[in-house]
Parts: C-alpha cells; sequence; structure tokens
C-alpha cells in the first residue's frame, strides 16, 4: 500500500497532507527517512493488532487497521462530541485518532471514573454499548450513608425505578466497606446505579467502572491517560 494512504487511514489529514508531510522530509519507515509518498509497504495488520511501524516528526507509531482504546476517564469529562457543561473525553484523545473516528462505547456520567473503550469498529461499539443486557460491568460506589447487609438484599432482588415497573437487579454486589458498594450490573439504563442506589434509600457520593465484560481497567494507567486495546485486552474483554 502507498505510504501516503497508509498514513491517511491512520488520522494523519488528507491525502494532500499525507504528501506534504512525507515530501518534506518529517516521515521515516524502518529508521530510514522516506519522502516519497508513493513508496509501498506492507501495512502489516488488518484489524487492531500493531503492524508496520513509522514515526512523525520523532514520534513512534504502529499501523493498526482497526482502533481499540481504553481511557481512564477523569470525573469532569462529558462523553460527547459536543459537551454542554464540560470537556469532552475526546479532548483527552491525540487529533489522529479523532480524525479516524474513533467513537466511545457507551457513556459515563461526568462525574463517573474509570473504564472507557472507544473504537472505530461500529460492529465493534454496537456489541459493546452499555445499553446491552448480557454484558457484566463492575462498579466501585463510595455510598453516602454507611450500609449493611440489608442493601445487598434489596439489589439482589431488585429494585424498581421510576421509569419502568419491572425491577432492576444487580448480577452480584459486594460491600467490602459500610460505605464502599461493588456492583456487577447488566444492560445499561441511564443513570442506572445512581438511581438504584437511590431507590434502596441511600446515595452514591463518587463512582468509579473498574471492568466491563472480563476486561479490568489497566492499573497503571493514570486518570486522563489512554492506551490501545491488545489482542489479550480483546480476549479478555470476551471472557466474562
Ligand atoms: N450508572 C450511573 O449512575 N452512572 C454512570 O456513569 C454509569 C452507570
Amino acid at each position: 500500500m502507498q505510504i501516503e494512504r497508509i498514513l491517511h487511514s491512520q488520522g494523519f489529514g488528507s491525502r494532500k497532507d499525507c504528501r506534504a508531510l512525507i515530501r518534506a522530509g518529517r516521515l521515516s519507515v524502518n529508521g530510514e527517512i522516506c519522502d516519497d509518498p508513493a513508496a509501498g509497504f506492507d501495512p502489516g495488520s488488518t484489524d487492531g493488532t500493531p503492524g508496520l511501524e513509522f514515526s512523525l516528526d520523532g514520534e513512534l507509531w504502529q499501523f493498526r487497521a482497526r482502533a481499540y482504546l481504553m481511557l481512564h476517564k477523569p470525573a469532569g469529562y462529558e462523553c460527547s462530541a459536543k459537551p454542554v457543561f464540560h470537556p469532552s473525553v475526546f479532548s483527552l484523545l491525540p487529533a489522529q485518532l479523532l480524525a479516524r473516528g474513533v467513537q466511545c462505547v457507551g457513556r459515563l456520567d461526568q462525574d463517573t471514573t474509570g473504564l472507557l473503550l472507544f473504537s472505530d469498529d461500529g460492529q465493534f461499539i454496537h456489541r459493546w454499548s452499555s445499553g446491552r443486557k448480557n454484558i457484566p460491568k463492575v462498579y466501585e460506589a463510595t455510598l453516602k450513608h454507611p450500609a449493611d447487609e440489608r442493601l445487598i438484599a434489596q439489589l439482589l432482588a431488585g429494585v424498581v425505578l421510576h421509569d419502568d415497573p419491572v425491577p432492576v437487579v444487580a448480577q452480584a454486589c459486594a460491600l467490602p466497606a459500610p460505605q464502599c458498594l461493588h456492583l456487577t450490573l447488566c444492560g445499561g439504563k441511564y443513570h442506572q446505579v445512581k438511581r438504584m442506589i437511590a431507590a434502596a434509600s441511600n446515595r452514591v457520593e463518587a463512582l468509579h467502572r473498574s471492568r466491563i465484560g472480563g476486561l479490568e481497567l489497566d492499573p497503571a494507567l493514570p486518570p486522563g491517560q489512554w492506551r490501545w486495546l491488545e489482542a489479550a485486552d480483546l480476549a479478555r474483554l470476551e471472557g466474562c
């Protein structure tokens, strides 16, 4: 594939922009400057795995036919490309990823922290979006009032939210400390955790998502940082 097309597919601008930056000598492939936009290379990947290595202005990149990533969402960011009150989670990603059209997989409230996935693969986004009923997600909620086994029993038995008479149940619940609740939910109604806990006469003071499917938020990823999902991460996601 022509290197100009490779760069374009990775979000480095229009074909014309990519041609210009290659001609300007800003690109190296396999350690050597490549200033011919028509030079052909094997991209080396047809999915989310890393392929051809290149560097642009000294920054190293690897070709990926599809983008799959995790972000450690900090509090105070909206999961929208057109945020209203807070900055967008998209402002935490590099321009190249935005240019290739990555979208977030489901949403977290602006004040919720934790694991948020992004991709430019429409089928993947559809499959893992939060409204889907068969995907467990683990949340860690800080409670306003100390709780005991009665809260766990209530959430496991199901609570009724105001927009649906059918009770919503937690798949699993644990209380490692009186004000720290770990909750596993399948499905993703609007403000589901906060509303379930309110329906059980308590209140969420802080909320963190630690897992989707079998994939944990990488403990080495600081708030506000993202990283690629590798094949092992995608396998873990499935393994729930
Ligand atoms: N449930 C909530 O209440 N908020 C979130 O951000 C996610 C789940």
